[in-house]
């Protein structure tokens, strides 16, 4: 039983801007909504792996290959970090997977379009992880340590991939009128599936509440939105690509970005399964899963062999 107690003096320790380490006492359920958000988004960051590696066979020179390939690399990183945070609040890796692969558990929606061409990588690193770095620098700041750790190591890396991602489209948008049109065609197709990625508006985000109370979300959906929309709309201007939202406005008043109804039909049809790649992204992950089975009991066996042979060493 939690008393009345227990969860002022938790409140308290949060609100001094404290901490919480994997031993300390928490509630139930920031436990629960931490083990639900964090592995959401290592589940994010492994599937992320698979629009970008599509074209790692296919990059236009060696350089922009290996580019493609550390990036890739990263991000199976990035879910490797956020697993181990997620652990230490006493749940298995294993079964974390489970709920994503054959259970109910989420993944980016962003994930569940498709590249179709070269130019959806170079957009993917300037928009979606963009859009990342706007949403992780503030979860670095995160109250749960673990958590907080692992996306300030995050960040550091997604600002290598943002910038690759924006050197490469600037060399599209001032190439030739075909690289041109590939790349502004990639603008308009991500454009509003990145803004979706910042998750429901306020009004219908039944989490928020509770994650901005105990400062695992430091900012509501809304407000990184827009953040991100103030920040992108100059760096378009800068390449010469336009955004295609015909509302798009200045509010002198607000010194804000005004931007049009997002189609939110379109995403909770995504997020409920039916995107135009949710299907063939989790064929992927679970052949990929089942076909290291192998490998993770060979692993297995390997520590249970060292740790049988420190036993009787000792
Ligand atoms: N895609 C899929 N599901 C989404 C979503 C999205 N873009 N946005 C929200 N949802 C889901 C939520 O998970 C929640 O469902 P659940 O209760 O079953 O888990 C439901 O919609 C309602 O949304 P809420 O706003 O109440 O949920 P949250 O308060 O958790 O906020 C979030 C959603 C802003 C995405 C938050 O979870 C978050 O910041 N997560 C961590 C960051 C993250 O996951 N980023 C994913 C991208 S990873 C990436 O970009 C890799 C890069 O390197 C390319």
């Amino acid at each position: 039983m939690e008393t009345q107690q227990q969860l002022d003096d938790f409140q308290a320790r949060i609100d001094a801007g404290e901490k919480i380490e994997p031993k300390d006492w928490m509630p139930e359920r920031y436990r629960e909504q931490i083990i639900r958000m964090g592995s959401q988004h290592a589940h994010s960051e492994i599937v992320g792996m698979l629009p970008e590696g599509n074209w790692i066979s296919r990059a236009p020179s060696l350089k922009r290959k290996l580019v493609l390939l550390a990036k890739v690399q990263d991000e199976a990183g990035h879910g490797l970090y956020l697993y181990s945070a997620i652990e230490t609040l006493g749940v298995r890796r294993s079964e974390l997977i489970d709920q994503y692969l054959y259970g109910n558990a989420k993944y980016s929606s962003i994930f569940n379009y498709p590249t179709l061409s070269y130019a959806d990588v170079c957009i993917i690193g300037w928009l979606v992880d963009g859009a990342a770095i706007v949403n992780q620098t503030k979860l670095a700041h995160s109250s749960y340590g673990p958590y907080a750790r692992a996306n300030l190591r995050i960040c550091k890396e997604e600002s290598f991939h943002k910038k690759q991602g924006y050197e490469m489209v600037a060399k599209l948008a001032e190439g030739t009128p075909a690289q041109r049109k590939m790349v502004q065609s990639a603008v308009d197709r991500f454009w509003w599936p990145t803004l979706m990625m910042f998750g429901p508006n306020d009004s219908n985000s039944p989490n928020s509440a509770e994650l901005l109370k105990w400062q695992v979300k430091l900012n509501t959906n809304d407000e990184l939105r827009q953040h991100f929309v103030d920040r992108v709309v100059m760096e378009a201007e800068a390449v010469g690509l336009t955004l295609p939202d015909p509302d798009l406005k200045f509010n002198d008043e607000t010194g804000h970005w005004e931007f049009g109804e997002i189609p939110w039909d379109e995403f909770w049809d995504v997020v409920k399964g039916n995107g135009v790649m949710n299907r063939e992204r989790m064929k992927s992950r679970r052949k990929a899963h089942e076909d290291g089975a192998w490998v993770r009991e060979a692993a297995q066996a390997y520590a249970r062999k060292k740790n049988l042979s420190r036993e009787k060493a000792s």
